[in-house]
């Protein structure tokens, strides 16, 4: 059996932010029926000890960054977990990354250092209850582990480094290098020296063994400058490893026969009648009323990233076409008050949840017609394939993982029954509101749009294909041993 340790700052359902939960909960039992087993390393925020009250230590550090430090391995939610208890850099309540002060933790440096340095350490084969044939590291947080694991006596397992989104790349001064406990040698060009500082996304992708990101068109655009937020040129560099493999969705999660949060599950023989009690149960929930028109639903983080400003220009537009919008999301303050200005100005027909709420954005993507998505970049992107498998049209701007996952309703796809949603370019507020439009003629064409609804419920958004990607690719890398 392949052993694979997989580390990330966040992993569903212990502790999620964004959809690189979703992933790295999912992954592990995608690949399980393909002999890889798979361990999933994460700190012990308090979410996660809450989960984790049977866990074992394996291995202890009398001082790691300031304080003691254990590895303890236990299991919760059908996962394998390693998880590096740390409290003087983990035991904080709320989210991973941020303090009280809404602002970033000032020791993000150390506290992700740490958890680099712990799965280096499991990859290096010193800690004998686990050791793995390949360290797979998502994001920045964990990307440092490739530094550590670089300078490692052989043999020490090979890394894999999946980027979710280059726009985070987690930069730090040049002074916290010193105590990374790295060689000065990788204080270069070709190591974790980045503009001056100490970049840990870029001294992953220096040392990886292999990178990937979550759409082959993701993986493309970041070889821009246009979208390799500084690192195309790295990446350029490192192309012949670089592969995208697009995302899954964990369809026990996310399955619309059995699912909780709906007012009423369905199939795809009754989700026409049944979708109807759950957009019944949306409008009370939010305060809209009953109409004819498509109620457009939206499932985010409210940022710059997800066009959530864009959609703001949209909103009198939306209104005036007969159209209602449900929106659930979190974020930057100016965005969640002009959502919530937009809900005052049109009350019954914008209604606007703010916070999270994983129960809300299962039944949004159960009740609405149609989903928003107007990103400016995508890596991959989750609720569009959640939409896909509920019914739930996506209405998406043509970029990264939206590209690869939607098929334009043009006239062809239409003809040929193969549309699955509504794709637009560029990712500007004249062609979302064409494209809201588009989506509102289609939807008063019930035959056109019920074709749409069941060709998405119908496409294969599982991890099954993805899971087989990633099996080659842990194979070609032990292959190379
Ligand atoms: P990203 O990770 O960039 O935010 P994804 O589409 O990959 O985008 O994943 C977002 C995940 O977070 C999805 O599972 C989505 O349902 C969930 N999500 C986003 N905002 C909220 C919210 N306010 N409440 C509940 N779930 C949310
Ligand atoms: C990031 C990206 C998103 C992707 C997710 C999981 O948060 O923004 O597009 O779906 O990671 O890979």
């Amino acid at each position: 059996m392949t052993k694979i340790l997989a580390v990330a700052s966040e992993v569903f359902p212990l502790v999620k932010t964004g959809g690189l939960a979703d992933v790295v909960g999912a992954l592990p039992s995608a690949l399980k029926h393909h002999g890889i087993e798979m361990r999933v390393m994460l700190p012990v925020y308090p979410a996660v000890a809450a989960s984790l009250k049977q866990a074992k230590p394996i291995h202890h550090y009398d001082d790691l960054f300031g304080g003691k430090v254990r590895i303890l391995a236990g299991q919760a939610h059908g996962l394998d977990f390693l998880a590096v208890e740390a409290p003087h850099l983990f035991d904080r309540p709320g989210n991973p990354y941020l303090g009280p002060d809404g602002k970033d933790w000032p020791d993000n440096w150390m506290r992700f250092a740490a958890l680099s340095r712990a799965a280096a350490d499991v990859g290096s084969g010193r800690i004998k209850a686990f050791v793995p044939d390949i360290v797979h590291v998502h994001d920045w947080q964990a990307a440092l582990a490739a530094a550590y694991l670089n300078f490692a006596a052989r043999p020490a397992a090979k890394v894999i480094l999946t980027v979710h989104n280059i726009a985070f790349q987690g930069h730090f001064p040049a002074s916290i290098f010193a105590s990374l406990g790295l060689p000065v040698e990788a204080f270069a060009i070709g190591g974790v020296e980045y503009y001056g500082g100490v970049g840990f996304l870029k001294g992953g992708l220096q040392y990886a063994d292999a990178i990937t990101t979550v759409s082959p068109s993701y993986a493309d655009e970041i070889t821009t400058p246009e979208y390799g937020m500084g690192l195309d040129g790295l990446l350029r560099a490192r192309r012949s490893v670089l592969t995208g493999i697009v995302n899954g969705v964990d369809t026990t999660v996310w399955n619309p026969a059995s699912d909780d949060h709906l007012a009423l599950p369905y199939v795809a023989r009754n989700f026409i009648q049944r979708r109807q009690a759950n957009k019944r149960a949306i409008e009370q929930r939010l305060g809209l009323e009953e109409h004819e028109g498509p109620l457009f639903c939206v499932v985010s983080r409210l940022t710059g990233q997800k066009g959530m400003d864009i959609l703001a220009l949209c909103l009198d537009d939306l209104v005036g076409q007969g159209a209602r919008l449900a929106l659930l999301g979190s974020g930057e303050a100016q965005l969640e008050s002009d959502f919530k200005a937009a809900a005052s100005q049109y009350p019954g027909r914008i209604g606007v949840v703010t916070g999270y709420d994983e129960g809300l954005s299962h039944l949004l993507q159960g009740g609405a017609d149609a989903i928003l998505i107007p990103s400016r970049f995508e890596p991959c992107g989750l609720t569009q394939l959640y939409g896909l498998r509920y019914g739930c049209v996506p209405v998406v701007s043509r970029v990264g993982g939206l590209a690869d996952t939607i098929v334009d309703a043009n006239e062809a796809a239409l003809d040929r029954e193969s549309a699955t949603g509504i794709q637009f370019a560029p990712v500007d507020a004249s062609s979302l509101t064409r494209a809201i439009e588009r989506a509102t003629r289609l939807y008063a064409d019930r035959k056109a749009w019920n074709s749409i609804q069941k060709a998405g419920m119908k496409t294969d958004v599982s991890w099954e294909k993805s899971a087989v990607r990633y099996k080659q690719l842990y194979q070609k890398l032990l292959q190379n041993r």
